[in-house]
């Protein structure tokens, strides 16, 4: 398998060590390591800047030229043609479905939107206003309890029905976090609905009226599921293979990747966009370039959020699509003149013709405009990240997949250790 062969001189050491080089289908080379420990060697990389955990076929992202592909379709492509749920087939199997192989998938994720009548009562146990992230976690921790009919990971059957439980389920458990927030009656999914319109539906109907599901939220909405589906060895899709690495059922592993997400240097960042251009207030120039001032300041924790990325440096290519739903969705509502949108756009400009910003390569990244989108179609803030993580659950769990139906270790990272070596307890 080894291309190539890397030589490794250090100080110290009678001969060098030869490590194996490997080729991808795509991006840089990688250097296996794994002989090191045996030389008493081990290498340092705190934040992952340069060390490939894994080895996958699912998505691969080319950050300098904004590149991302799943399974080898673009991204913009896949937004354009396609829908969430044959994504989620992609994404899962690795090829598009057929006609048939769609409507059978739709039909077994549309059989199990319900969750187990049981379930409700763990709501109960939070605060009114506890942040929905925060019953998300809890809530799918728990799922394990109720679905232990197949938890045989070891079994490819179990782990399919798992993992479209959890896509399945995920919009009802979100639709009820936001319901119990605002103390409404929950509403049971409608499975003559789509993905989207199923999840607006039950967010936004309640029993005294009928609802209307406006079909540019719906598409809307399809998109912004599509757009965070799967983004390769994210923190949180890393958190997921760390945990189900030690052979954790899928549900716990997806509430790790839940909490993972939850930070705002993650998925967290949509939330605080909102945050930010709600404290920015006006789109003055003055007060603009105030903004973009603190987030240059070293002194100052202020960040641009929404700006920036650990593989990207260049466009996102998710978030030109993100723009462009949101002048369909605000145009369509009569919004395109929306204070907030305004002040993105504008900081947008300036940010991306300011030094600061140019030399770090720092652009707009997906969650600078969906917050946009998902306010304009009525969705609270807080709920902004509970979005992203039923639109990462399909990554989340097809990365579990791939994992547990290859050969894999648990995830064990070694450290550079800098306290105290041993020393005696004092005696009296
Ligand atoms: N505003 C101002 N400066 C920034 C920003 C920003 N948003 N992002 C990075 N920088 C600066 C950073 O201070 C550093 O400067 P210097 O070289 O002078 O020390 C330089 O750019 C490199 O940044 P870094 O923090 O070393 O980069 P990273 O790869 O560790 O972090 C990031 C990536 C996404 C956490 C960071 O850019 C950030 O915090 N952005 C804002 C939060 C955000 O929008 N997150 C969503 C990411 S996309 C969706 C997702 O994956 O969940």
């Amino acid at each position: 398998m080894a291309d190539r062969k890397a030589t490794l001189t250090v100080e110290g050491l009678d001969k060098p060590i030869e490590l194996p080089v490997y080729s991808g289908s795509a991006g840089p080379d990688v250097i296996d390591v794994r002989s090191l420990g045996a030389e008493g060697l081990f290498t340092y990389d705190p934040g992952f800047m340069a060390t490939s955990s894994c080895q996958s076929a699912i998505t691969y992202i080319d950050g300098g030229k904004g590149v991302l592909l799943h399974r080898g379709y673009p991204i913009e492509q896949l937004a354009k043609h396609s829908d969430f749920v044959e994504l989620c087939y992609l994404l899962m199997f690795g090829e598009l479905p057929d006609k048939a192989q769609y409507k059978d998938f739709a039909g077994r994720v549309r059989g199990h939107t319900m969750v187990h009548e049981q379930l409700a009562n763990f709501f109960k146990g939070f605060r009114r206003d506890a942040h929905p992230m925060s019953i998300l976690c809890g809530v799918v921790g728990g799922l394990a309890a109720f679905y232990h009919d197949h938890l045989d990971i070891t079994k490819q059957e179990d782990r399919e029905i798992s993992a479209i439980r959890l896509i399945a389920k995920m919009p009802t458990i979100a639709a009820m976090s936001y319901k119990y927030n605002v103390g409404m009656p929950f509403n049971y999914p409608r499975n003559d609905l789509n993905y989207a319109e199923n999840f607006l539906y039950m967010m936004f109907s309640n029993p005294c009226e009928d609802y209307e599901i406006n079909p540019v939220f719906a598409k809307a909405m399809d998109r912004i599921f599509m757009l965070h589906a799967d983004h390769e060895q994210n923190a949180s899709t890393s958190t997921v293979r760390l945990a189900g690495s030690t052979g954790a059922n899928p549900f716990a592993c997806i509430s790790a990747g839940i909490a993972a997400l939850w930070g705002p240097a993650h998925g967290g960042a949509n939330e605080a966009v909102l945050n930010m251009l709600d404290e920015i207030g006006d789109d003055s120039e003055e007060n603009i370039q105030r903004f973009i001032d603190k987030a240059k300041d070293k002194n100052d924790p202020f960040k641009l959020m929404g700006f920036g990325h650990r593989v990207y440096r260049n466009f996102d290519p998710r978030a030109k699509v993100m723009k462009e739903t949101c002048d369909e969705v605000l145009a369509q509502l009569g919004m395109a003149d929306d204070p907030q949108l305004k002040i993105a756009k504008r900081l947008e400009q300036i940010a991306l013709e300011d030094e600061y910003f140019i030399e770090r390569k720092l652009y707009p990244n997906v969650d600078f405009y969906s917050g946009i989108i998902l306010k304009a179609m009525g969705i609270p803030t807080n709920m902004f990240t509970v979005i992203f993580a039923v639109s990462r659950t399909i990554g989340w769990i097809s990365h579990w997949h791939e994992m547990i139906s290859d050969s894999y270790k648990i995830s064990r990272p070694r450290q550079l250790y800098v306290g105290h070596t041993q020393r005696d307890y004092p005696a009296e």
